[in-house]
């Protein structure tokens, strides 16, 4: 697959390189196992999974170039390499997510197209997944992060600024989670068992994106670059409105475990499934970095 996403963004050029450095380089890949491990569990058509995977990695590559630009989060290092705009310059990071953002899209229509899936399912997961990566998901999510980013928080209900925290993270982070969760499951031949199973494998998703960035967050203050391979201790730095910031490491913590084992009841709770092995390591992998 790597090669055939390769086969989109050839060289020579200096915009292709960029986008081969973020596409390609070495993430953990998460989101597409996410939809590889759901579509396993639900018996799934792999071909569709394969390219859905794809899809998700290249808005999650977008937004990873577009967040360590200086307008945002102006961080130099990512997966251990110094990152797109310091590599590329910024006009080329930016026209390398822009490229990514349209180029996700375009392949799911032609890839599904291609391999005959049927035309409404392949209408609802591009709407889905447009609607998880613009204003109404991540890049509202992203906005929001960046309006409370050094806010006064004393001058914030308290209340109120948790109940926005989990919004935030719900956005940023959960919408394309759950959505590579969701996309997992429409891989299934069956409609009436897709939308028979959709709200509750949605809330899953959204429970997997929560506990994703809190441990993102806690890693930023308990990781080193090496560990990370991006700069640690820059959410405090930059005043972030983060789960640590807000509650403290040892409460962030413990509202981490706390989502794992409500997801590990949610997956339970799920009909018609057979082998969780992915997602199972997933979650084990999350447990595992957290504080003990
Ligand atoms: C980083 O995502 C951005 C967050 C949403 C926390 P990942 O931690 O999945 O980044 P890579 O792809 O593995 O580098
Ligand atoms: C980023 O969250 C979420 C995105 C949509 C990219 P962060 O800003 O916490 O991600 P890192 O820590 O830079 O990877
Ligand atoms: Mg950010
Ligand atoms: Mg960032
Ligand atoms: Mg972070």
């Amino acid at each position: 697959m790597v090669e055939k996403t390769a086969q989109y963004f050839p060289p020579p050029s200096n915009l292709n390189e960029a986008i081969r450095y973020s596409l390609l380089g070495e993430g953990k890949r998460i989101r597409p196992l996410l939809c590889l491990g759901f579509s396993q569990a639900f018996n799934g058509n792999q071909a569709e999974a394969l390219r859905l995977a794809v899809a998700v990695e290249m808005i999650h590559a977008y937004s990873l170039i577009h967040d360590d630009l200086p307008a945002m989060d102006n961080d130099d290092m990512r997966r251990g390499v110094p990152t797109n705009h310091k590599v590329f310059g910024e006009a080329n990071a930016i026209l390398s997510g822009d490229s990514l953002l349209t180029m996700a899209p375009e392949f799911l229509l032609k890839e599904l197209s291609a391999l005959k899936t049927e035309p409404q399912k392949i209408i609802e997961l591009v709407i889905k997944l447009l609607e998880a990566s613009g204003h109404q998901g991540m890049v509202m999510g992203q906005a929001l992060d960046m309006e409370y980013e050094a806010k006064n928080l004393s001058e914030v209900d308290k209340k109120e600024i948790e109940s926005t925290l989990s919004n935030i993270h719900k956005l940023k982070t959960g919408s394309i989670i759950t959505w590579s969760c969701l996309a997992g499951l429409y891989t299934h031949p069956n409609p009436e068992f897709i939308a028979k199973n959709a709200c509750h494998v949605q809330s899953i998703g959204q429970r997997i994106g929560l506990l994703f960035q809190i441990v993102d967050d806690i890693l930023d203050e308990t990781s080193t670059l090496q560990e990370l391979g991006k700069t640690p201790g820059k959410d405090q730095k930059s005043a972030k409105l983060t789960y640590t910031n807000l509650h403290g490491l040892k409460d962030a913590t413990i509202i981490a475990k706390h989502l794992i084992l409500e997801i590990k009841e949610d997956l339970e709770g799920l009909q018609g499934t057979s082998n969780w092995k992915i997602i199972s390591e997933i979650i084990d992998s999350l447990r595992k970095k957290l504080p003990a």
